[in-house]
């Protein structure tokens, strides 16, 4: 059912690659995507019903107060969303576009199989005649291999987009926009900068789901690359990067440590209190979040908030702007 393009090698590769060069930098790194098996997805779910963790809660508001006008403007037919994970929001959308009479397929991408597979059941469930595609990619790397038929809306929730550096940021963009036709629209969810003690608790929950969410992606490399992490012995960071106006969460190491990773071939050492970056999640503000877009080739049609205004989502179309419309 589910469409592979991480299947065979892809996936080992690219962890591979990914890994090795992140572990013999420095300082060490680790890309986020690599918290998403099974696990760590489920962990995020977690996440996203912690008391401190505001994005997902502000976001559903949008998207409850905005579907109709969302779905109204598009007129699409075919969903395609990055990153689905459990796909819990894209229901206010499938409702939306399916009330417009305009809904024909959705299709999911994710990097984690068994989320994607449960995600893809639930709505082929929910919506009996919906045409559910999931595909199973990096959306770094496998946009020219989404669907190229109808009129897609392509959905990109959670913030997701402030996981990649501004560099890979604009490559992206870019790389997103040249995929997409006239008629096409984009919905971009970002989290917006506040105040530091709102963030940081964001991602440092009391109860320490986010730690262990952190440190699932050492269970992954034990798992994937037969390593020799010790999880526990390695502490949660989570800080506010003022300059960069980024999340920015670590490992740090509590002890020295040699590490092996068999499969790389490769012992890699740690110092007492060496950190590893695992993510920046970089929060944004309205004029940055447009001048990204149209520095890509978007046109803007709507900014919405929630009534705090800690989230952001906006809409974009691949062709020309829509006279009159802005946010
Ligand atoms: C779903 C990737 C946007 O960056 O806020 C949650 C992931 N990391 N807590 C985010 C995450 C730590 C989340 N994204």
């Amino acid at each position: 059912m589910v469409t592979d393009h991480l299947g065979g090698d892809y996936l080992r590769q690219a962890l591979e690659s990914d890994v090795r060069t992140g572990l013999t930098s420095s300082p060490k790194w680790l890309p986020p995507k690599w918290f998403y098996d099974a696990a760590g997805s489920e962990l995020f779910s977690r996440i996203t019903r912690l008391a401190e963790y505001y994005p997902t809660r502000r976001e559903l508001e949008i998207l409850r107060r905005r579907a109709v006008d969302v779905a109204g403007l598009t007129r699409a037919d075919t969903l395609v969303e990055l990153g689905s994970g459990t796909s819990e929001k894209t229901v206010l959308l499938l409702d939306a576009l399916a009330n417009a009479g305009t809904l024909r397929a959705y299709t999911p991408v994710d990097v984690d199989e068994v989320t994607l597979e449960a995600a893809a059941e639930r709505l082929a469930v929910r919506y009996p005649g919906l045409d559910v595609r999931p595909v199973r990619a990096d959306f770094e790397q496998h946009l020219a291999l989404l669907p190229r038929t109808g009129r897609r809306l392509v959905a990109f929730l959670g913030g997701t987009i402030g996981n990649l550096p501004p560099a890979a940021r604009e490559v992206f963009l870019k790389e997103l926009r040249a995929t997409l036709r006239p008629g096409d629209t984009l919905l971009l969810g970002t989290d917006l900068v506040k105040d530091r003690e709102r963030l940081v608790a964001a991602y440092d929950d009391p109860g320490g789901v986010t730690a262990a969410f952190n440190r699932n992606v050492l269970h992954v490399l034990n798992r994937e690359l037969d390593a020799g992490f010790e999880p526990e012995a390695f502490e949660h960071v989570a800080l506010w990067d003022e300059d960069n106006e980024w999340i920015e969460m670590r490992l740090r190491a509590t002890r020295p440590m040699e590490v092996p990773l068999r499969a790389l071939g490769l012992t890699v050492s740690f110092a007492e209190g060496e950190e590893t970056r695992t993510e920046i999640s970089a929060k944004f503000h309205r004029e940055g979040v447009l001048d990204e877009l149209s520095r890509a080739g978007f046109a803007v049609c709507r900014w919405y908030t929630d009534s705090s205004a800690d989230f952001a989502l906006t809409l974009t179309a691949a062709g020309s702007a829509r006279p009159g419309v802005t946010g």
